[in-house]
């Protein structure tokens, strides 16, 4: 596990003449030659520290590490992906060479970590994860969730008093460890021995500790290795009592070659710093980027239901593992860089986070972004981090903690430093400040206590995600319908969206919610307009809308989201609104106004008293406004209307069902996916197990083959499988839960993909759609 870097430091891999203008007499540009992961500056900001590659030079050689670095979102992604290409072989070997002396002492100790899993090759590591996946998976890890709630709990009692906590040494490092102990079934002694302990595995495998420090750390390290071998004699002499490791004997005696000596060995070490370190150092860093961003702190103070989606933009932001490694088993191209087989590559996750071709806006932490759970900072495909649903509800419990106990805190005046390596990552110390005074359990006891349901093990859903909305301004623009201002909370700014999205108005504690498209201009970032139809007859959400929408209320909103987007690359667009179907139309009109598309627009009504925003409409659009209105005898003749099919121009439409029928049926002459419809309900029922059938689904990234169940989702059954999918609407409406499918017929039940989309049977939602046959095959 020991081998020497395969080039030395400050050689060159390239095969060519000297090149004596450059650093190191080769073509390494002059920002690689000074790359440095041991240097305060990465420490401190590993994706600030590589924006020059990410933007530049994004696939570089360190001829200081002897490493090729990458650093981009795709390309790190399809690493990942592969794992015969890209061998795990190199994750926990050691960055820096050891010298003589302490490669003696390691020897002294019999020191032998070997292949666990994270560093374990095919054909020999899926069987040994799929054999020891049990234990991780969500119906599994929720018993361990009330030890971490009594912990939390327990630690927070004894600072709560003093002001002033560094929650680092005083929480965060004990209480991961404590579960992460418990979870692998190791007994809770020697604490302190075992952080020393794993800091200096850490430092061991990806610091750069100086020779005379290298001793010190060999004699720590081989101490670690003994120490694993006794607890785990100790568990096979009562390998019935609980525990991953535990599990892991059992498993031993059914798959005597899957499940090896060396591996248990080597994972009792690696075991209790994967789960503990990686855990400790999140939180940490969490906490000190939300404390950072004290509106983000306030408004998961207020609403803990942002606090599953801050948990995972914390990690994209500020994970704690910031570069992983792999080994190029043959010759292969990253990024457009010829990579010779044999060479090492740090791939900077990290990065890949700040990617802007991932992330919008990617420096920016925004507590509601949706796709925050894309990071790599768990990894991807069949070596991902088998603890992340750990880690996610470990961290979801402190943050509960703290918000709801320690709402006032702030951070302390202090320098932050970290123990220098390429990967693990968090402050050493996190000193935050309060006023004892005013800590609400004083007033209120039953806060201590408080008694929050358990969390959702997983990745978040997008279903929590509210923000806050305040009605500023209410006018009636047509019988029964009143346009509304919408602004936030906070007075800040709103975020931004495009023609077509809606926003989804939560009716207060009722559990109904009413979707709106926003019809104002996407350039204001100051308010969200909509227009609702109050239905005073109507009961349920209709009815709440029409008793709480005044002047000052507050409500709360997600989104906005767009599942109705304008192809802005169209040549023409005819645009039709049938009634209050006029807010998102309204929207695209003005756009392609904007963007100088050619577009007509329709309007259809009964009466017009009835039709919103007439106007304002005229207005802006003059003759390419063609209104409809019923009792005037103008009925839009759509046979008419769509007489001649023109290829290149698109229809876009929303109002009743009848209306959107009748374009369908009479545009079936019109190019493939002409017309597109907004569609507020779902056509998928809840699901009849005794009309389905199960079916089979091979997910290629993961290496896995996992059962639909007839009385299952797809999208049910990847979370039970610990598969990490985005989810909103759960009713094939919004898009949010799509998966790439490589083979295998699809069963299409949503309302989002087009005819040819489907057709073409390249993706499906997973919360609603299904295989035809016994089997489909998944880029998951
Ligand atoms: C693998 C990160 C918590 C157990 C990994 C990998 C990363 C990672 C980057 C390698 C992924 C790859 O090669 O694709 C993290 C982070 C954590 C965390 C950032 C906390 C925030 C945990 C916990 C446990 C755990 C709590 C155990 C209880 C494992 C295991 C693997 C792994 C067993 C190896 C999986 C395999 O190779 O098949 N983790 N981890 N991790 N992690 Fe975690
Ligand atoms: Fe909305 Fe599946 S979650 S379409």
């Amino acid at each position: 596990a020991d081998a020497p870097a395969s080039a030395a430091k400050g050689g060159c891999p390239f095969a060519h003449a000297p090149a004596p203008s450059a650093p190191n007499g080769c073509p390494v540009s002059h920002a690689a030659a000074a790359f440095d992961p041991f240097s305060d500056g990465y420490q401190q900001d590993p994706p600030d520290y590589v924006r020059w590659a990410r933007e530049q030079e994004p696939v570089f050689y360190s001829p200081l590490l002897g490493y090729w670095v990458v650093t981009r979102y795709e390309d790190i992604k399809a690493i990942f992906r592969d794992n015969l290409t890209f061998s795990p072989s190199i994750a926990l070997e050691k960055i820096t060479p050891t010298g003589p002396e302490a490669n003696a002492v390691l020897a002294s100790y019999g020191f032998a970590l070997n292949r666990t899993l994270v560093n374990e090759d095919e054909p020999a590591h899926m069987p040994r994860r799929r054999a020891l996946m049990e234990p991780f998976t969500p119906e599994h890890l929720q018993h361990h969730e009330p030890l971490v709630r009594r912990l939390a709990r327990e630690y927070v009692d004894r600072f709560i008093d003093d002001g002033r906590a560094d929650l680092v040494d005083q929480m965060l490092w004990e209480v991961p460890l404590t579960v992460a102990l418990h979870f692998l079934g190791v007994p809770e002694e020697d604490m302190d021995t075992l952080r020393q302990y794993s800091i200096a595995h850490t430092v061991n495998t990806w610091g750069r500790p100086k020779p005379e420090e290298q001793v010190a750390v060999a004699h720590a390290v081989g101490n670690f290795w003994q120490y694993a071998g006794q607890v785990l004699d100790k568990m096979r002499a009562n390998p019935d009592a609980p525990g991953w490791m535990q599990y892991g004997i059992r498993m031993q005696k059914a798959l005597p070659e899957v499940v090896t000596d060396s591996y248990l060995h080597s994972m009792m070490m690696a075991g209790i710093v994967a789960a503990h370190e990686t855990t400790a150092n999140a939180t940490a860093n969490a906490m000190k980027l939300l404390l950072q961003h004290p509106s983000a702190w306030r408004e998961i103070c207020e609403d803990p239901g942002l606090i599953p989606n801050a948990v995972e933009e914390c990690l994209r932001h500020n994970g704690s593992v910031a570069a992983w490694r792999r080994l190029a088993t043959q010759d292969v191209t990253i990024g457009g860089v010829a990579i010779p087989a044999g060479s090492k590559l740090l791939i900077v996750t990290s990065s890949a986070n700040h990617d802007e071709r991932h992330f919008a806006d990617a420096d920016l932490f925004d507590i509601r972004r949706d796709n925050a759970s894309d990071h790599l900072t768990f990894g991807y495909g069949s070596h991902q981090c088998m603890g992340k649903n750990l880690a996610r509800m470990e961290m979801q419990v402190f943050l509960e903690e703290f918000t709801r106990r320690l709402p006032h805190m702030g951070l302390a005046e202090q320098a932050f430093s970290y123990v220098p390596n390429t990967s693990f990552r968090g402050p050493e110390h996190l000193w935050v400040e309060w006023d004892p005074a005013a800590n609400p359990e004083r007033r209120d006891p039953a806060v201590r206590d408080g008694a929050r349901s358990p969390v959702r093990i997983g990745e978040p859903t997008g279903h929590a995600l509210t923000r806050p909305v305040v009605v500023e301004r209410a006018e009636p623009v047509a019988e029964g319908v009143v346009r509304l201002w919408l602004v936030a909370a906070d007075g800040g700014a709103l975020p931004r969206w495009s023609p077509g999205a809606h926003i989804d108005v939560e009716c207060g504690d009722t559990g109904l919610s009413r979707q709106y498209s926003l019809c104002g201009d996407p350039a204001d970032a100051r308010a969200f307009e909509i227009a609702v139809l109050l239905e005073s007859q109507s009961r349920g959400g209709s009815a709440w809308m029409h008793a709480h929408t005044h002047v000052g209320a507050r409500l709360r909103i997600r989104g906005p989201r767009n599942h109705f987007r304008l192809d802005e690359g169209a040549q023409a667009l005819v645009l039709v609104a049938g009634g209050i179907g006029i807010t998102p139309i309204s929207a695209m009109a003005r756009r392609a106004k904007a963007l100088g598309i050619p577009y007509v627009l329709h309007y259809c009504g009964q009466r017009r008293a009835t039709m919103a925003m007439v106007d304002e409409l005229h207005a802006l659009h003059g003759e390419r406004l063609h209104l409809h209105v019923g009792d005037e005898g103008r009925r839009l003749d759509l046979p008419e209307l769509l007489r001649v099919p023109q290829p290149g121009t698109q229809i876009y439409a929303c109002g009743p069902t009848r209306l959107l029928d009748a374009l369908a049926s009479n545009s079936t002459h019109w190019p493939q996916d002409s017309l597109r419809v907004e569609h507020f309900t779902a056509t998928v029922g809840p699901l009849d197990p005794s009309r389905e059938h199960g079916f089979e689904a091979e997910l290629k990234d993961s290496g896995l083959t996992i059962q639909v169940r007839a009385d299952q989702t797809l999208l049910q059954a990847l979370r039970a499988a610990n598969i990490d999918v985005q989810s909103d609407c759960e009713e094939g409406l919004c898009g949010s839960c799509e998966v790439a499918v490589i083979d295998g017929e699809v069963d299409h039940r949503d309302r989002v993909l087009t005819r040819a989309e489907r057709e073409q049977n390249r993706k499906m939602m997973s919360c609603c759609s299904r295989a035809c046959g016994q089997r489909i095959v998944l880029q998951l």
